[in-house]
């Protein structure tokens, strides 16, 4: 099957209680380990693509080891493009076979995020694609971005249904506590999200699919790892699983991971310079990483998003409605 929208992706995910991964991609061995493992549990994915990713991997590459996984798994995998911060980067994608595009004008005033966000899903939906946007701004790091926790804002649930009713977006990213990095909370902090604002905005745009930024966990296997190993990751920490599951049975349809990715790959990779420093060959080196990947992948679809084994039924009601 071609690449397709997260139309029916969220549909599903959200009548069925469960979450789509949206895992970051930045080059062969990261693809190579979500779809693998993605293929094993024949789970629904979306592959995203930041501006970064972008600059680092060349768009072209990108985009063409993608067509490789969609031959290659024939999963239903959805093309988005993570934090486009312009129309102009939103065009091109959407001009080079994205199915999905997120626009992420947080940054902005309430009405300039409405005004860009509107103009891309306008120009989105005339030609097949579906458009995330941000409401509220989370912490973190973002592109070599770095938002303080003193910028970052909780998403007002009473701005959610003008949002959407005036931009036409297909889905909302909203800010309840998570944060991007490994850095989520500060050490003794108890991890917390703000459910109450989840709720609130389920309440007020039924049905509508949600998406949750910042989401990695930060497995406290891999950052002993990595600090065992030459590396230095003091105080590391991500949002509690259980959390996770609790937003996937809510109205959370879309849960973005990238750093856990990063540290599945930065661990392999220190461990196995340090059992074999003899080693050169690239292929030793990142087969690890990938393997490690696939493996934190396959945790997250089974035991976090709860997507496994959904392929089936999101083909079947792609083909239904095609
Ligand atoms: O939200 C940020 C994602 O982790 C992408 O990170 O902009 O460094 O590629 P990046
Ligand atoms: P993490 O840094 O928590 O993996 O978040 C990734 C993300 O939100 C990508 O848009
Ligand atoms: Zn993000």
């Amino acid at each position: 099957m071609p690449l397709i929208t997260s139309k029916e992706m969220f549909k599903k995910a959200y009548e069925g209680k469960y979450a789509i991964g949206a895992f970051n991609v930045n080059n062969m061995e990261i693809i190579q380990g979500i779809v693998d493992a993605a293929k094993e549990e024949q789970a629904p994915l979306i592959l995203q693509v930041s501006a970064g990713a972008r600059k680092y991997a060349n768009a072209t590459y990108l985009r063409k080891m993608v067509d490789a996984a969609v031959i290659d798994s024939n999963l239903p995998i959805c093309l988005h493009l993570d934090h486009g911060d312009t129309f102009e980067l939103c065009k091109d994608c959407i001009d080079n076979g994205f199915t999905s595009v997120m626009i992420d004008g947080s940054h902005h005033p309430f009405e300039k995020n409405i005004e860009l966000a509107k103009k891309v899903a306008d120009y989105a939906h005339e030609r097949g694609v579906v458009v995330e946007a941000e409401l509220g701004r989370l912490a973190g790091i973002e592109d070599a971005v770095n938002v303080s926790a003193e910028d970052a804002s909780y998403t007002r649930p009473e701005e959610v249904e003008e949002f959407v009713t005036k931009t036409g977006v297909d889905s909302l990213a909203i800010a309840i506590g998570t944060s991007h990095g490994a850095y989520k909370f500060k050490p003794g902090q108890k991890p917390q999200l703000k459910f109450d604002i989840l709720e609130e905005v389920e309440r007020r745009l039924p049905n509508f699919p949600i998406v949750l930024h910042g989401a990695s966990s930060v497995p406290q296997q891999f950052v002993k790892i990595i600090n065992e190993n030459g590396g230095k990751m003091p105080d590391a920490i991500g949002i509690p699983e259980e959390m996770l599951r609790q937003a996937a049975s809510m109205a959370v349809c879309k849960i973005n991971i990238d750093s856990d990715l990063r540290l599945a790959c930065t661990a392999a990779i220190r461990k196995h310079f340090n059992e074999h420093p003899e080693h050169f060959d690239p292929r030793q080196y990142l087969g690890d990483a990938r393997a490690n990947i696939k493996e934190i992948v396959r945790h997250k679809l089974v035991n976090v998003l709860g997507c496994n084994g959904k392929a089936a039924e999101i083909i079947a009601a792609v083909e239904k409605n095609a």
